[in-house]
């Protein structure tokens, strides 16, 4: 092999590694940083993929089914105010009229995300 070559192949290798290393970097740091980032983000699914259907994906509720309550709306300050988290993560084990029981169906760790994400909808949040 002449020096030519073996100097493209180094320049070739060494090319990727540049690229790779920053991304790596990145990938290390946006992997799950603390506990509480994990369980955003799985609020942010489960609320997405489950009671978005019912409560909007803005959390504004809907139109009530058949004459039940309508899902509250979650932008509202003063619904927020007048639930405490252990009320919000009660509410999604038992149900509550026309909200389904999950009942065990989510971790403890999914009901904080979902008490994260239900938060994030009050407009006057700190
Ligand atoms: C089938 C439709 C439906 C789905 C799915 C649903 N909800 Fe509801 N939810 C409702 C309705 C209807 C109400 C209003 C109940 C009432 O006030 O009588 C409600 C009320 C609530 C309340 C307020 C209860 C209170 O304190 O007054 C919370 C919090 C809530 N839902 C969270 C969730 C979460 C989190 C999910 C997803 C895991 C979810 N809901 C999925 C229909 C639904």
């Amino acid at each position: 092999m002449n020096w030519v070559s073996c100097a493209l192949m180094k320049r070739g290798l060494r090319a990727p590694a540049l690229v790779l290393a920053p991304m790596l970097g990145l990938l290390v740091a946006c992997h799950h940083e603390t506990p509480s980032d994990d369980a955003r983000a799985d609020g942010e699914k489960i609320f997405g993929n489950v009671c978005a259907r019912c409560h909007g994906a803005d959390g504004k509720g809907g139109i009530a089914a058949g004459g039940a309550t309508a899902p509250r709306n979650f932008c509202d300050h003063a619904f927020q105010t007048s639930r405490s988290d252990q009320d919000l993560k009660t509410v999604i084990r038992k149900g509550k009229g026309g909200m389904p029981a999950f009942g065990d169906l989510f971790s403890d760790s999914d009901l904080d995300g979902l008490v994260l994400k239900l938060r994030a909808f009050d407009p006057q949040k700190q």
